[in-house]
């Protein structure tokens, strides 16, 4: 089997769906449940015996390296994190926590179970790493994408803590020689997308009649892939990454956010039109103060995963949109159960503060 951490948030339970519609490998996923964590993105394997669920904290290293002594997995698959820049720029400390100290814990939790693995066992093992092109910091317009070989330069909490994160994976194989291995991949959109960012929050909002909130002059640039290119990259670092080795995935597709909203809008125009159409959502876009120390620019060359490993994302940014949209219209009652509860708390902290701007 297969241990997942972080399996109940957006790209892990994606991830954990994908794999068990492709392969009958069971998943023993280990996931904190915290707010970003939902059960509801898993309903479909309720009744399937080759998932199991364990809610646990990743910095729990003692529950860790039970359950691997008792599951015996042949690879960590570790997507637990904090993961959003506005909740890090409001209190870091939970960053600290769970993607530094519970990367180590459980790091040091996998070293234990791997070094009492015989040999072919030990030999076959993966521990990977699911990191994010943020680490690298910020680009100007002319620069060159984010390659492997780019230093890191991570400007948030966030970031930083998932540099940190990375460092300590690769020291656990340059020293311990774990066989470790990270993807760096740039922001995903998709199902199950927590209504918190950037995508998920335009098409809830619009929907709802609210602001659509752009942050400063909405011309910061993001490389936007779709969720389940984002698992199939991971799958086949899994099946063929080197030992070690770093690999940047991204969907080739550098977009201004403004131009992502300007595109939510024309395809909920369409779609879903509002009361009264003509009238387009466009009216509902609302610019706010920026975030503080916000990345211009994010672009990932994905050279070396396609050259090496032969992979490339199959939706591009017009297809994965649409799904993605017409997702969350036929899904709107997860919506509005993870929009409740300690959710408003959180729109209230990051929103009703900023000041609106010209
Ligand atoms: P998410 O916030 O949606 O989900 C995180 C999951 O981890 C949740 O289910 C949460 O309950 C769980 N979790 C948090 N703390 C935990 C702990 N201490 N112990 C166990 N479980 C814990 O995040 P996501 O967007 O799915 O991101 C998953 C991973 O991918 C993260 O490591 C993130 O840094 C990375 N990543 C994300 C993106 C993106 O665009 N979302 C892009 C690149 C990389
Ligand atoms: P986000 O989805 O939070 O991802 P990340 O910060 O990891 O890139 O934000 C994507 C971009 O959208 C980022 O440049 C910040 C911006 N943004 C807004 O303009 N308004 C918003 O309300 C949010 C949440 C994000």
């Amino acid at each position: 089997m297969i241990f997942v951490t972080g399996g109940a948030g957006f790209i892990g339970s994606n991830f954990v769906l994908d794999w068990l519609g492709q392969c009958d490998e069971p998943v023993l996923n280990f996931d904190k449940l915290t707010y970003a964590g939902n059960m509801h993105n898993l309903a479909a394997l309720k009744d399937d015996a080759r998932h199991l669920f364990v809610r646990g904290d990743i910095c729990d290293g003692e529950q860790v390296l039970a359950l691997l002594r008792q599951h015996r997995p042949r690879a960590v698959l570790h997507f637990a994190a904090e993961s959003h820049v506005d909740r890090s720029i409001h209190a870091p400390g939970d960053f600290i926590n769970t993607n530094i100290n519970g990367t180590f814990s459980l790091l040091e939790a996998t070293r234990a179970y791997w070094s009492e693995l015989d040999a072919d066992a030990k030999a076959a093992f993966r521990f990977l790493h699911v990191s994010t092109d943020e680490v690298y910091g910020t680009l100007g317009p002319d620069d060159a994408p984010f390659s492997e070989t780019t230093a890191y330069a991570p400007n948030s909490p966030y970031s930083a803590s998932k540099a940190a994160s990375d460092h300590l994976v690769r020291s656990y194989h340059h020293t311990y020689g774990l066989p470790t291995l990270t993807t760096n991949c740039s922001n995903n959109y998709g199902p199950y997308h927590f209504p918190e960012k950037l995508i998920p929050l335009v098409i809830a909002n619009a929907l709802a009649g609210k602001p659509l909130p752009i942050y400063g002059d909405g011309q910061q640039v993001r490389d936007w892939l779709y969720v389940s290119d984002h698992c199939a990259a991971i799958r086949r670092v899994l099946d063929a990454g080197r030992l070690g080795e770093t690999y940047n995935v991204g969907g080739w597709n550098e977009m201004a956010n403004l131009d992502v909203v300007r595109a939510l809008c024309t395809i909920l125009d369409r779609l879903a039109p509002k009361a009264g159409a003509p009238v387009s959502y466009l009216e509902q876009l609302t610019y706010v103060a920026d975030r503080p120390g916000h990345d211009r620019r994010y672009a990932i060359d994905a050279g070396k995963i396609e050259r090496e490993l032969g992979w490339k994302p199959a939706e591009t940014f017009d297809s994965g949109i649409f799904k993605t949209v017409q997702w969350y219209l036929s899904n709107q009652a997860w919506v509005a159960d993870v929009q409740s509860g300690a959710y408003a708390n959180w729109v209230e902290q990051n929103y009703l503060n900023r000041e609106a701007a010209a």
